[in-house]
């Protein structure tokens, strides 16, 4: 190449690199695949699991951007819904709701504070989840340098062994309150380990550990569950419930109908549609061999998008009222369905099929790549165009 080129390619390289590009606003016709969000549905999963409460507080996990959806969307429209508590995972994370949701509801930080950013989380009005003595002594220095009570949640260990304060810690904190001068204890927390399994003995064995602990703080409020624990009963709901997966539309209750309604959309555009004679492969890997002569559409979706590779040979997509097998393997931008039983006229370059929605929940996705339907929500790509609706549900 030319140097001269070279270099007004260089120059055109860095012009466009000072722009920030802070999202991926793009229009439904230039994106490959459309994420419809209901917004409506999300407000009337928080409605259904409130009605279910007798008078509980609920709050909304919008951590890994409300699964997927949106965490600064999700939760304006759970706040009209009168939610006023809101759980994220990184102190990141709740730095920008902060900004989005602006000041009024409270807002919890579930991996803690990493040590030093004290400042940063007290300047956003976030409130601490106290995991180890060691966030416990900064959170307190920080109230005591700044001359201010801070919030704090005090998650404490019945089973989990992930993120902790073992129970040996909190009895010390229980019986020395003095460990928690200059912070205002606004709950005691814990989280189950098998809450979709109700059966299963480990429920019963956290719920009479995280009790013995409540006692020993009486007057603190206190949260258990999260959406499946919900449905446990009323022994889980304490002051406070933190469901997450049941507000986007995931079974709280796997094995039996799902109580929550649909809440995502996701709509791949079909690119081409070729012929294909008997006996021909279709894609890497020549995972997928016809046994007829075939028509194969290939679809603005792939593994990039978060449409996993273990889905090879074994889902399915809706076109038109039909159900349309997927077959071979996953590409980065690309997938293949065999749409030799759909009519030629609903088979076209440009038209829309349902990857995940009403026929095919994000439950049923991820039963298809073996995997769960958290993996698969939070997975959902940066490259589709989203659209929110926020009507009425009911
Ligand atoms: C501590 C904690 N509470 C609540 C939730 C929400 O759980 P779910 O999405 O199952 O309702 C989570 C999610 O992983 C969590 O880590």
């Amino acid at each position: 190449m030319a140097d001269a080129m070279r270099v007004a390619m260089n120059d055109a390289v860095n012009r466009s690199a000072a722009k920030t590009v802070t999202g991926w606003p793009v229009s439904e016709a230039a994106a490959g695949a459309i994420l419809t969000i209901d917004l409506g549905a999300i407000r009337e999963n928080y409605r259904r699991l409130k009605a279910r409460l007798g008078g509980v507080a609920c709050a909304g996990v919008v951590k890994a951007n409300g699964y997927g959806l949106g965490a600064a969307q999700v939760a304006a429209a759970l706040t009209r819904e009168g939610c006023d508590i809101f759980f994220v995972a990184l102190l990141a994370e709740g730095i920008a709701l902060r900004k989005a949701i602006g000041t009024g509801p409270d807002i919890y930080v579930l991996n803690g504070l990493p040590p030093g950013s004290e400042p940063e989380a007290m300047a956003a009005g976030l409130c601490a989840v106290i995991n180890s003595g060691a966030q416990l002594k900064a959170w307190r220095a920080a109230a005591q340098r700044y001359n201010r009570p801070l919030d704090a949640v005090i998650h404490i260990d019945t089973g989990m062994h992930r993120l902790w304060l073992s129970p040996e810690e909190a009895h010390l904190l229980a019986a020395e309150r003095g460990r928690l001068r200059g912070l205002r204890l606004a709950l005691l927390m814990s989280h189950l380990v098998v809450s979709e399994e109700p059966n299963n003995p480990i429920n019963g064995e956290q719920l009479s550990r995280f009790r013995n602990f409540v006692r020993t703080m009486p007057g603190a409020p206190a949260s258990l569950a999260n959406s499946s624990g919900i449905f446990l009963g009323p022994d889980y709901h304490f002051d406070l419930l933190r469901p997450g997966a049941a507000l986007y539309g995931i079974n709280p209750t796997p094995g039996r109908p799902n109580p929550m309604l649909t809440t995502v959309t996701l709509r791949a555009r079909v690119l081409q549609v070729r012929r294909i004679d008997a006996l021909q492969t279709v894609g890497y890997g020549a995972a997928w061999r016809s046994a007829r002569p075939s028509r194969v559409a290939t679809i603005a979706l792939g593994y990039a998008d978060g449409y996993f590779r273990t889905l090879i040979n074994r889902t399915h997509v809706h076109l038109a009222g039909h159900k349309v097998p997927v077959i071979g393997r996953i590409s980065m931008d690309l997938v293949t369905i065999d749409v030799t039983d759909v009519p030629e006229a609903d088979s076209q370059p440009g038209a829309l099929v349902e990857v995940l929605g009403p026929h095919l929940s994000a439950d049923d996705l991820a039963e298809h790549a073996r995997t769960n339907a958290y993996e698969v929500m939070t997975a959902l790509g940066r490259r589709y165009a989203r659209l929110y609706h926020d009507g009425a549900t009911a």
